[in-house]
């Protein structure tokens, strides 16, 4: 599904990444671990295309993503990834809706329709228990509930892939359950599923784990 070869990544002089690879498929969970600082975030930001690397290769579908070209990496981005961000990057002075229905505003205008975008936002706020939060103000609601309305946003244009960095540090046990619930339920519809995470519960259901370790990414 995506492949990064031989990628590397300095910040200033500092190398984080060192020829590594990185493969996912088609319906797998792939687990990104490592102790804090080593690089989880950044290679999520890599996959996104949110941030460039310095060298290596990137695949999509076995073709090459041209992350040179920034029109065609967003386009790219838009219409393939949901990123649910770690401090969950919502706006705080919209409406929990309209941060859910943000990523359409930056995909072509013939291709979703917005009465059924808002039902399925409406579906999917139902889903987590946000219904009664849909009109209010992002700064007018709980971080539990902000990081539900991050993955609700991750996933409203149907994204092939879903990343999520960190995603349940704000999450009760009833959150996490509905969490991990939507993960398995992504994977078994043939998505593919990216987590970030220090939280073992998430091992039992993953199909690779990585640890990323001396500037690479080692399966465990
Ligand atoms: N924009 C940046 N400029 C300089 N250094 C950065 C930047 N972003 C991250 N880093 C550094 O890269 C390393 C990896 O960071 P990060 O990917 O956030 O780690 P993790 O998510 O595993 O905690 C850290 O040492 C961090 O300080
Ligand atoms: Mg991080």
């Amino acid at each position: 599904m995506l492949e990064l070869k031989q990628f590397s990544k300095t910040f200033k002089s500092k190398l984080i990444f060192n020829l590594a690879d990185f493969t996912c498929k088609r319906g797998e969970i792939v687990l990104l671990t490592g102790r804090s600082g080593i690089g989880k975030t950044t290679c999520l930001d890599i996959i996104s295309g949110i941030k460039r690397y310095d060298t290596g290769d990137f695949l999509f579908k076995n073709q090459k993503v041209e992350t040179q070209n920034e029109t065609k990496l967003s386009a790219f981005r838009n219409e393939n990834i949901g990123y649910i961000l770690q401090d969950f990057a919502l706006i705080d002075s919209y409406t929990v809706l309209e941060n859910i229905l943000l990523p359409s505003l930056y995909s072509p205008k013939d291709k979703h329709n917005r009465h059924d975008l808002e039902t399925k936002a409406r579906n999917l706020a139902y889903e987590f228990d946000l219904t009664e939060m849909l009109n209010r103000k992002i700064k007018a609601i709980s971080g539990g509930q902000k990081q539900r309305v991050a993955i609700i946003r991750s996933l409203i244009l149907e994204p092939a892939i879903i990343l999520a960095d960190e995603p349940t540090t704000n999450l009760d046990k009833e959150n996490f359950d509905l969490v991990m619930a939507l993960f398995i339920k992504l994977k078994n519809e043939g998505k593919t599923v990216v987590i970030a995470t220090h939280d073992e519960r998430f091992f039992d259901i993953a199909s690779k784990i990585y640890e990323i370790k001396n500037c690479r990414l080692i399966e465990k």
